[in-house]
């Protein structure tokens, strides 16, 4: 089967009207990209910030149109705002600040990015296990799916396939577990991954922590954890610069190759002056099922050493268990699973020791030191 045209989806988004005195959303110059395959269709709606939420219903009328068109299997509309044009929002809106001003997310007390210098250590797994943990602890806590290369909190929150609601002004995240979540893999099939431009990124990224209402019935949250991208390229120095973290936790498999990434990502941190909580080794040993004996498959104890190095805390380890990636891939974090079982009672002081130094107001006791002899940086 032939792929579904451009023009014919051009054709179907020009009958969506802008809500901007009779012109429809192409017209307008609002769309930027149609993306196809396999029936998949993904369009890029970049609109004038101030009027990003009042789009919302466009934007879901759009996404409706190409739907119910011939040979479409799933239809995604992605609005982000385009910064040129923007001009300076009101402060105390929610968010929408400047450029280089971090934006106000409301009723969020604290939020902590879990982050690592590459992908696949498990910093998903473990975002997910601490937001768990401190839920367990009586902390409001909510999670932000920041990657949204590879968004894997749907899945190991048991949500995928799981749309949001919308009241066309506000989203309300989705709960799991006794958390609040947003991903841009709601709005996203997971197996129709979008291509972003740099910019194209901190646009969707600001929209989702500003379109969100995360407090709703909640009072307020203690605790917004991030999970952020892997890396340490543009956009994570970017989001770290936006976003008001109290802090980061870095999260590393023992390898040294690994540990070398979580340095360049605590050294990103601490460029922006981000305070790092401390250093998670995660899959740092294997507990024998039958016999009970600790195997350490990778070289153990790698990031308690690098994290003395770094004058940074460590925080915690974490074994490598088959259970817990089983429990991750069928929506249910192992701390949710088996709250007092070893693994939940590792994230769990993991969780009590973040807790502390973010509520403790101690998270600026990590000592600023150069780096610039280790990696050249700041
Ligand atoms: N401690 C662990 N034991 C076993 N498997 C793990 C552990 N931590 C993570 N995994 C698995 O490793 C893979 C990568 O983890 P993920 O959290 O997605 O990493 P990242 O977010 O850093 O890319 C997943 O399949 C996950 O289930
Ligand atoms: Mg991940």
């Amino acid at each position: 089967m032939p792929d579904i045209s451009r023009d014919d989806i051009t054709k179907t988004l020009k009958s969506i009207d802008s809500g901007t005195g009779g012109i429809d959303i192409v017209g307008r110059g609002w769309v930027k990209d149609i993306l196809t395959k396999d029936g998949h269709v993904t369009v890029v709606m970049e609109v004038p910030a101030n009027l990003g939420p009042r789009l919302e219903p466009a934007r879901a009328a759009a996404e409706k149109a190409i739907h119910n068109m011939a040979g479409v299997r799933s239809a995604t509309v992605v609005m982000t705002a385009e910064k040129e044009a923007a001009p300076a929002a009101p402060r105390g809106h929610g968010g929408g600040a400047p450029q280089g001003q971090k934006m106000t997310i409301a009723g969020v007390k604290h939020i902590i990015a879990v982050a690592s210098g590459k992908g696949g250590v498990g910093k998903s797994t473990t975002a997910v296990n601490l937001a768990v943990a401190l839920s367990r602890m009586g902390k409001k806590v909510a999670v932000f799916d920041a990657d949204i290369f590879g968004p894997s909190m749907p899945r190991l929150l048991g949500l995928a396939g799981r749309k949001p609601n919308s009241d066309g002004k506000k989203v309300t995240p989705l709960e799991a577990h006794g958390v609040k979540v947003m991903s841009i893999g709601f709005m996203i099939a997971e197996d129709n991954p979008i291509i972003w431009r740099g910019p194209m990124v901190m646009g969707a990224l600001e929209q989702m922590l500003r379109d969100v209402d995360w407090v709703g019935d909640w009072g307020e949250i203690d605790v917004m954890v991030v999970d952020m991208p892997p890396g340490t390229g543009d956009t994570q120095l970017t989001m770290s610069q936006r976003v008001p973290l109290s802090g980061a936790v870095i999260v590393s498999t023992p390898q040294d190759i690994a540990l070398l990434d979580a340095r360049k990502g605590l050294n990103m941190f601490r460029r922006v002056e981000v305070p790092i909580l401390g250093l998670i080794e995660n899959m740092s040993y294997y507990v024998c099922p039958k016999c009970g004996n600790r195997d350490h498959i990778f070289d153990h104890g790698g990031a308690k050493r690098t994290a003395s190095e770094l004058t940074a805390d460590f925080l915690g380890e974490i074994p490598l268990d088959l259970k817990i990636r089983m429990l991750s891939d069928g929506g249910t974090p192992i701390v949710a699973f088996d709250p007092e079982g070893p693994h939940a009672k590792a994230y769990s002081e993991i969780a009590a020791k973040v807790w502390d130094k973010i509520s403790g107001g101690t998270q600026k006791a990590a000592p600023k030191i150069s780096f610039k002899s280790l990696f050249g940086g700041g």
